[in-house]
């Protein structure tokens, strides 16, 4: 038997402003975003924000359905329209913010586990990491170096 420990580096910053020019704005958008979330269930609302190699900002948000489960998160919502609209172009950085109705969200929201997998499949396809900032509504950003770093031992393409 061997116990293997697993490590990843984050790195976080206060609030937006201490965020490099050009990602406070990438976050901004995410946060423009989410004001056109549909989320009339869970009333909790989430933009994304990507920042493709040619400066394009592609924004998405989570989009919800009376029949729970064909609703989808935000991420998804952007990263979906990178793929079909601009297969060939790499996506540099992901940004990510959430508010619930029911509390101010000073937390940062970390991306679920299904956005992991789906954003894991196009950071592999195109051979280079996508960084990832993180919030709620306000106060602290984490950020990690590349979607992989939040979905270690993943299920991927090699296995089938
Ligand atoms: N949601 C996202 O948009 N992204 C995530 O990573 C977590 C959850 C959405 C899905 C649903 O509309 C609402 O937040 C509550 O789960």
């Amino acid at each position: 038997m061997k116990k293997i420990e697993l490590k990843i580096q984050i790195t976080t910053f206060d609030s937006i402003e201490e965020l490099p020019a050009i990602v406070n704005g990438l976050m901004k958008k995410a946060i423009e975003a989410k004001q056109n979330a549909y989320a009339p269930y869970s009333k909790f609302k989430v933009g994304a924000a990507l920042l493709l190699d040619d400066g394009t900002i592609i924004t998405g948000n989570n989009q919800e359905n009376a029949a729970y489960p064909s609703g989808i998160c935000a991420e998804r919502v952007a990263i979906w329209k990178v793929s079909s609209e601009f297969p060939t172009k790499k996506i540099l950085k992901l940004a990510i913010s959430a508010s619930s109705s029911s509390q101010i969200l000073k937390e940062p929201v970390a991306p679920c586990g299904a956005c992991r997998q789906t954003l894991s499949e196009y950071e592999i396809k195109q051979k280079d990491k996508i960084e990832v900032y993180f919030m709620g509504e306000e106060g602290e950003i984490i950020k990690t170096d590349s979607v992989l770093d939040l979905l270690p031992i993943a299920f991927d393409k090699t296995f089938l």
